[in-house]
């Protein structure tokens, strides 16, 4: 499922079209997951500084002073955190060994990587224009409460986005942020009027080119005082849309040039109204980011009573997959160097030269579903046995026989973006995931 995009539908009356030439390929945002835009239902989500953490999030709190970065992980760029933190036998804990592998790897800060190159590019654009005003946030520690993650942002109780399905949990009150609006509410209470917070965000969510259950958000606000909009003669809300919007529209000339964007009207727990911006490339409409003016009751609890914000989020894996071409989200985290020796500090939007294409392989696996099964877990395993050799998992049959007996059948596809696999190998990943499936997802093998 994807995250902004296929979910919900889209006020598409209401978006006003941006005119403005060409250039730009193709994106899209929040990559993987569920969607906030989605009103409720089911069950749910993640971050905050190693330095500062949300009163509020004791358990997660003590967590992270336990896991201050030490030396040794900074000296590479990353956050040292224990496995027994993070990955524990117990039916809160939804966290596989894959993803505790990924935590403090913090691809965003690393000036030669293109999603820290990409960050960099949009932190010129908020110095440049705003005078340095922007305090930049990008080492808060992406173990949260569930209150910072979801209730401070007024997420509701049977939002999907809380469901253990979609979020992955420590315990019960403690996720790895799912968002990076996670520490939009702490960072308010402590004073910040202008902020922007990157950061690796967690969601379990389908396997293809576009969806890795880690990828990186920006998170910006801008908080507003009575005086700021009187002037103006507009009411608040007003004011504060517009300048949001005139704010990302620049950012995506900056980083675009020329292109042809649209807002479409949407929904979002903690903005109204809410918009989402989406960029033309490569004939089709992508999302970028999702934003709005901030619910007043976040402002209110924080202490603002009187002011007004707004607030965006953007998926940064999505737009360096359009600036920088690059074809599948999984080489984000490859060290292989003729990926990383590619890019290099400050040059936004170098195109990616393959260096390889090794031919994929499907392997189809067909069997009765129970009613807990669902498409998440079964690629949380599929990632767990064959790892970032697995390229996409799809539904490519489903029925249900006369008995109400309902039958999937999925194709993995197998491909390594570094070298080419043997028979072999793949049928001895594929062997082990059938071998998981059948013991773990209470379904009946076919
Ligand atoms: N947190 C939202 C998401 O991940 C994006 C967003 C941020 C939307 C801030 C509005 C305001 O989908």
């Amino acid at each position: 499922m994807k995250m902004l995009t296929q979910t919900c539908s889209r006020g598409l009356s209401n978006y006003h079209m941006i005119s403005m030439a060409i250039s730009l390929s193709h994106s899209t945002l929040c990559v993987p997951s569920f969607s906030f835009k989605k009103q409720c239902h089911r069950s749910f989500t993640i971050s905050t500084p190693f330095s500062s953490l949300s009163s509020s999030a004791l358990s997660s709190k003590k967590l992270c002073q336990k896991l201050q970065p030490v030396v040794s992980a900074l000296e590479i760029g990353g956050v040292r955190i224990g496995k027994d933190d993070v990955v524990r036998d117990d039916p809160t804990n939804n966290v596989p060994d894959s993803i505790f592998s990924k935590l403090g790897l913090q691809l965003h800060r690393r000036d030669q990587h293109p999603i820290g190159i990409l960050k960099n590019a949009i932190y010129n654009y908020f110095d440049a224009n705003y005078s340095a005003k922007f305090v930049k946030f990008d080492d808060l520690c992406p173990i949260v409460s569930t209150k910072a993650n979801f209730d401070d942002v007024l997420v509701p109780a049977d939002h999907v986005s809380r469901s253990y399905n979609d979020t992955y949990y420590i315990d019960a009150q403690t996720v790895l942020r799912c968002h990076t609006s996670a520490h939009q509410a702490e960072l308010l209470r402590r004073g910040n009027t202008h902020f922007l917070v990157t950061g690796d965000v967690y969601r379990r969510d389908s396997i293809d080119s576009t969806h890795y259950p880690v990828f990186h958000q920006m998170e910006g606000v801008r908080v507003f005082s009575p005086n700021e909009w009187e002037a103006s003669g507009m009411d608040a809300t007003t004011y504060a849309a517009e300048d949001l919007k005139k704010c990302l529209e620049g950012l995506a000339r900056h980083l675009f040039g020329a292109v042809e964007m649209r807002w479409v009207d949407t929904y979002f727990p903690f903005t109204n109204p809410s918009f989402e911006l989406e960029i033309y490339f490569q004939e089709k409409w992508l999302e970028v980011l999702g934003c709005g003016v901030m619910e007043q009751e976040i402002l209110k609890r924080s202490g603002n009573l009187d002011k007004v914000a707004w607030a965006f989020g953007l998926g940064l894996e999505r737009l360096a997959m359009v600036l920088f071409e690059i074809p599948d989200i999984r080489l984000f985290w490859s060290s292989d160097e003729r990926f990383t020796s590619q890019f290099s500090k400050g040059q936004l939007g170098v195109k990616f030269k393959p260096f390889s294409k090794f031919p994929p392989c499907y392997k189809d696996m067909s069997f009765w579903i129970s009613d807990s099964f669902t498409e998440n877990n079964l690629c949380e395993i599929v990632r767990a046995v064959a790892g970032d050799l697995v390229e996409e998992v799809q539904l490519i049959d489903n029925f249900t026989n006369k008995k109400g007996m309902t039958s999937h059948c999925y194709r993995i596809a197998y491909r390594s973006m570094e070298r080419s696999l043997t028979d072999e190998e793949i049928n001895q990943l594929q062997g082990n995931v059938r071998e998981e499936v059948q013991s773990k997802l209470n379904v009946v093998l076919r």
